[in-house]
């Protein structure tokens, strides 16, 4: 898989502990990775990072920290660096703009700052969003040159994100002088709403459903009508771990933006997804709440991934019933067992891509 580059190589994951991050974790090991992470702590109480058996160590730090982010890096050495780490719920960015901008911005500069007094580090994957673009709430799906925006401090600072990581790959990472000035490559990806076992963020909607419906409770949902690309976690990291292995490679037309997303079809409204939910555990009840929504969001969020299917041959792997069905699988099986299907269910991801003979796959 992904050419091999990942075999032995030393790869540091900031929020590795996250829902995202222990999930890529667990590839990269699969792939033969010296896996580091770098957390400030837990996501929430229960966590998937908790739940997995890992080889990876963590330092425990804050990316606000220059001087710790900058020790760590430098006594790590890593040759690939996946930013996940991030302040990165809307609601909670409402309550604690400061923090969200310190961790989400500053933190993004402390790491480039970082890897530029740090020669070993050959590839860097930032995480932003697909809220960092400027959404006017029309239909079109965002391609990759769209203006960057954000209305809540949350997609602002996703965008932001974005504009630094522009300005230091122009400024000290140029492209024109990779091999000669610099040996670093960096790119940004950004991924629609995703979903998988194993997350319990706050405010998620699809988190919020199972774990109501383990308690046999009811949910209720906001926004029915809003239009999300929904996506299973797995086909973003897909995406992330194809884009480092060009940037490992050498391949400077790849340091650039990158949309993953799921296709057209799968960008259901939050209503379709409850409705699938219920077609796959007959348990799952959602109502729609009476009280409006207290903070502005996007009603609609389209990305168009033909970048990454043009470029990079990247295609979704499952479709957005079937990453619907593997969630739920999941957490019933969680919730019902006690037992954590993780290593399954990326097995059978990947056979289905072999089978589907996704570029990333021999
Ligand atoms: N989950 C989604 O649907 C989604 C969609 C688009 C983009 N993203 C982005 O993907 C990334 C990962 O998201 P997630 O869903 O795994 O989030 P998460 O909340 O599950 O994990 C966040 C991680 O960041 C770490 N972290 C937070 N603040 C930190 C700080 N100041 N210093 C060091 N570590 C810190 C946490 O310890 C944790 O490991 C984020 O950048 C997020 O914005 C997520």
């Amino acid at each position: 898989m992904f050419g091999g580059v990942y075999k032995g190589k030393s790869v540091l994951i900031t929020g590795n502990t996250g829902f995202k991050g222990s999930w890529l974790t667990l590839w990269l090991e699969q792939l033969g990775a010296h896996v580091t992470g770098f957390s400030s702590g837990l996501p929430s109480k229960q966590n998937h990072f908790s739940l997995l058996e890992q080889k990876a160590e963590t330092i425990w730090g804050d990316i606000r920290d220059r001087n710790t982010l900058t020790n760590t890096i430098l006594q790590c050495k890593p040759e690939i660096i996946f930013h996940l780490a991030a302040q990165p719920l809307v609601r909670h960015s409402y309550e604690f703009p400061t923090e969200t901008f310190e961790t989400n911005v500053m933190g993004t500069m402390n790491l480039l700052e970082a890897v530029r007094l740090c020669p070993s580090v050959k590839a860097v994957i930032v995480v932003t969003s697909d809220k960092c673009y400027d959404n006017t709430d029309d239909s079109l799906p965002f391609i990759e040159s769209d203006p960057m925006g954000g209305f809540d401090p949350y997609s602002a600072s996703k965008g932001m994100a974005e504009l630094l990581v522009s300005s230091y790959r122009n400024s000290f990472f140029n492209t024109a002088d990779f091999g000669t000035k610099h040996s670093t490559l960096i790119a940004t990806v950004r991924a629609g709403n995703v979903i998988g076992g194993g997350d319990w963020g706050k405010d998620r909607l699809v988190p919020d459903i199972m774990k109501a419906t383990s308690l046999n409770e009811t949910v209720e949902i906001r926004s029915p009508n809003a239009i999300r690309p929904w996506q299973h976690v797995l086909e973003p990291l897909s995406g992330y771990l194809l884009v480092g292995q060009r940037l490992l490679e050498g391949d400077t037309g790849s340091a650039s933006g990158w949309n993953f997303g799921p296709s057209e079809p799968d960008h259901l409204t939050v209503g379709e997804v409850c409705e699938l939910l219920g077609t796959h555990w007959n348990l799952v009840r959602c109502t729609i709440a009476g009280n409006q929504v207290s903070f502005h969001e996007a009603h609609i969020l389209k990305l168009d991934c033909s970048k990454a299917a043009r470029i990079l041959g990247w295609k979704p792997v499952w479709d957005g019933n079937t990453a619907l069905a593997k969630t739920v699988d999941w957490y019933r099986s969680f919730y019902e067992t006690g037992s954590v299907i993780t290593v399954d269910q990326l097995e059978k991801y990947v056979e289905m891509a072999k089978e589907k003979e996704s570029v990333w796959v021999n």
